[in-house]
């Protein structure tokens, strides 16, 4: 519930800055201007991609019921010694996804979408679910999968 309060006030106040923001185009500014659709930032081609013989955390790093977003990959703990990994660009326009909240839920900044602790997406607009994306841990590091 308190949760659910918080995303809604972010919600709103992302909503109400876009509109701030995209309503000072017709000035011309081309700043402004990315900020109304999907800017550089969010764009998942300048984003790099994980490197297989770099961890890209530690399994303590992974908190149970949570987890965290390291450049393009979610990591996540749903229960303790369970870590699982997905892409973390959003499957509606590419953004990276939040790390997931205190209720497990993980959601896309940029338009507001949804998705569980186990990648399925669960509002959208993004109609697909997070893609899978595979890991080797050795130790207590976790790697990208060599494939
Ligand atoms: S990019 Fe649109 S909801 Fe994520």
């Amino acid at each position: 519930m308190h949760n659910d309060k918080r995303r809604e006030t972010a919600r709103a106040v992302l909503s109400s800055r876009r509109s701030l923001l995209c309503g000072a185009v017709g000035i011309g500014t081309a700043g402004v201007l990315a900020a109304c659709g999907t800017t550089q930032d969010d764009n998942p081609t300048e984003q790099q991609e994980p490197d297989p013989n770099e961890p890209l955390a530690r399994t303590s790093d992974v908190p149970t019921g949570g987890g965290i977003v390291v450049g393009t990959v979610v990591l996540v703990q749903p229960t303790e010694g369970d870590i699982a990994a997905y892409d973390a660009r959003c499957t509606h326009q590419g953004t990276i996804v939040q790390a997931p909240d205190d209720d497990g839920v993980i959601v896309c900044p940029n338009h507001l979408s949804e998705y569980d602790i186990s990648g399925q997406v669960t509002q959208g607009p993004a109609e697909e679910d997070l893609a899978p994306f595979a890991i080797r841990i050795d130790g207590e590091d976790i790697y990208p999968a060599d494939d």
